[in-house]
């Protein structure tokens, strides 16, 4: 079933030149992409965003980090684009990442780790509707 995705590109990777790299290997792995933009989130955004994560340790460390930079943020649409984009991810940890995904060959750290994508069809709906209104997603087909 053609589902939708959040994606982000960290303030790492827009910093490091990346975006044409994960961008080519979105739309090398057929995900279309719906909708995009760049923002820079303040504090409080990061904070919303990973809400789900208020009680880690590494909370205030993500969102200073999500909010150092500008990042891009998209909607891909594909079959199973949820697992999909986890798998051309890698692991959160980029040393536990299998080879030849972006956060193996690309990522510094297990925080600075370039991408961000949804895990579940519940914090996709979520995490769209945070960054993008209905208006703005374009629909893949
Ligand atoms: P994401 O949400 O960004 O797609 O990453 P993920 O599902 O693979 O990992 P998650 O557990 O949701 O963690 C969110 C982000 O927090 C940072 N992190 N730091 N210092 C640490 O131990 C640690 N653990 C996670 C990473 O930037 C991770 O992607
Ligand atoms: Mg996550």
């Amino acid at each position: 079933m053609k589902e939708r995705t959040l994606s982000i590109i960290k303030p790492d990777g827009v910093a490091r030149s990346l975006i044409g790299e994960v961008i080519k290997r979105f739309e090398q792995a057929g995900f279309k992409i719906v909708a995009m933009k760049m923002v820079h989130m303040t504090k409080k955004e990061a904070e919303g965003f990973y809400a789900v994560h208020k009680e880690r340790p590494f909370f205030e460390s993500l969102t200073i980090f999500m909010s150092s930079g500008p990042a891009v943020v998209m909607v891909l649409e594909a079959e199973d684009v949820i697992a999909g984009n986890r798998e051309l991810m890698g692991a959160t940890n980029y040393k536990e990442a299998a080879e030849g995904t972006i956060r193996s060959e690309f990522a510094t750290d297990i925080e600075k780790n370039v991408v961000h994508g949804s895990d579940s069809p519940e914090t996709a709906a979520f995490e769209i509707a945070y960054f993008f209104n209905a208006l703005e997603l374009v629909g893949g087909s």
